[in-house]
């Protein structure tokens, strides 16, 4: 498959017929166990916390899509992340992008620390930040770019230079983009990391998260998390993923042409303050979006005079759903400091910049002009 272009792997990578019946679509296998053909011996599988072969499918389509060597799947994204730092251990420096999703903060800071990992927070928009940053005992730099919900980017061939010199392993969120817009693995990243929860499954209605390694030591080591901690995606979600995964590019394609239209359209409005969409020519790393993204996606933030502000025009709203979360069908606005950052003080988020008058939308794939007529109406509310 390793040729063939991105829509063609999204229709068909890990989704040939199924041997047995011929089914087109892969069969959900609700199995926890599997009769074993002798004393130590199986047809591939014996338990399904180890291996199941619904799951076995959406991970060979998840290392196919990053052009990775393997591809592992997990409850959640946040699963995702606890076995990505699982390769740490104590005594080791794990560097992170400062403007990452709270929930990763929150990981690190309150349960990941308490094994005697050092975490530090970067600006990993700055690269000179970046390599002043490294310690003798960094392994790893967990990135997210572009970040959330600041859309500020991270030069991920900058960082793999800077770590890859000094033996250190680079891994991305690559959530927001997902690969259609963004393919780290190709700019040098050893580990990509993604909830599926968002593009990849496309519709709210599953919770996953991937990793998808380069090395046969992160298939082992990823394989040995998810049968030692047993946070792996069940088998109808991953069913749900491989449908997802279908239609991704078609849907990205549609998520892309709306976001742009709406940020051209926030843009000018003048109750709206700064919009960060790194499509725009005038956000400041718009250069390196067109470098290292195939798009600019349908993730946005912006400003509004006050946290009284974006109540009204939350309330407002008719097609954007007031809601938490990002890249299903359907158009989401959310207020950051309440949402996806209201698990840090409100310090830490004054250090990130996300200040209580600061609104995330995620544009789905309904019509740009009715979507453009409702942020309308609802900024007439502010
Ligand atoms: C960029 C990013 N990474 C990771 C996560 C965590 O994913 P999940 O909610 O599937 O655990 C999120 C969730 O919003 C996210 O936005």
């Amino acid at each position: 498959m390793a040729n063939y272009k991105l829509s063609t792997l999204a229709v068909h990578a890990g989704q040939h017929p199924d041997p047995l019946t011929g089914a087109v679509n892969v069969p959900v296998y609700l199995s926890s166990t599997f009769e074993l053909t002798g004393i130590g011996a199986d047809r591939g599988w014996d338990y399904s916390r180890a291996g199941n072969p619904t799951r076995d499918r959406l991970e060979s389509a998840l290392a196919a899509l990053e052009g990775g060597t393997s591809g592992h799947a997990f409850t959640t994204g946040m699963a995702a992340i606890s076995a990505l730092v699982a390769m740490l251990r104590s005594g080791d420096h794990l560097l992170c992008s400062r403007d990452v999703y709270a929930g990763t903060v929150r990981l690190f800071d309150q349960i990941v620390s308490g094994y005697g990992i050092e975490i530090e927070y970067v600006d990993s928009s700055n690269l000179a930040a970046v390599e002043a940053a490294i310690r003798p005992n960094t392994k790893l730099i967990h990135i997210e770019t572009p970040s959330n919900p600041l859309m500020v980017l991270t030069d991920i061939a900058g960082v793999v230079k800077i770590a890859h010199a000094r033996g250190i392993e680079v891994s991305v969120d690559n959530t927001f983009l997902s690969p259609v817009l963004q393919n780290p693995i190709a700019l040098g990243a050893d580990i990509v990391m993604h909830s599926t929860t968002k593009y990849l499954n496309g519709h709210s209605d599953g919770l996953g998260g991937a990793l998808i390694g380069t090395t046969p030591e992160h298939k082992e080591r990823f394989l040995l998390i998810q049968k030692a901690a047993g946070g792996v995606m069940s088998p109808f979600e991953c069913y749900l993923v491989l449908r997802g995964i279908k239609t991704l590019p078609l849907r990205i394609q549609k998520h892309e042409e709306n976001g742009r239209a709406v940020a051209e359209f926030l843009s000018s409005h003048p109750k709206v303050q700064k919009l960060a969409y790194p499509g725009l020519k005038c956000h400041p790393q718009y250069a390196l979006a067109c470098r290292q993204q195939k798009g600019f996606g349908s993730m946005m933030s912006f400003e509004l005079k006050s946290r009284e502000e974006c109540a009204r025009f939350l309330t407002a709203i008719k097609i954007f759903l007031n809601a938490e979360s990002l890249g299903g069908v359907e158009s989401l606005a959310s207020h950051s400091a309440t949402t996806t950052h209201g698990s840090v003080s409100e310090e830490v988020r004054r250090t990130m910049g996300i200040n209580e008058g600061r609104i995330r939308i995620s544009v789905g794939i309904e019509d740009k002009d009715d979507l453009i007529a409702d942020l309308d109406q609802a900024l007439a509310a502010v």
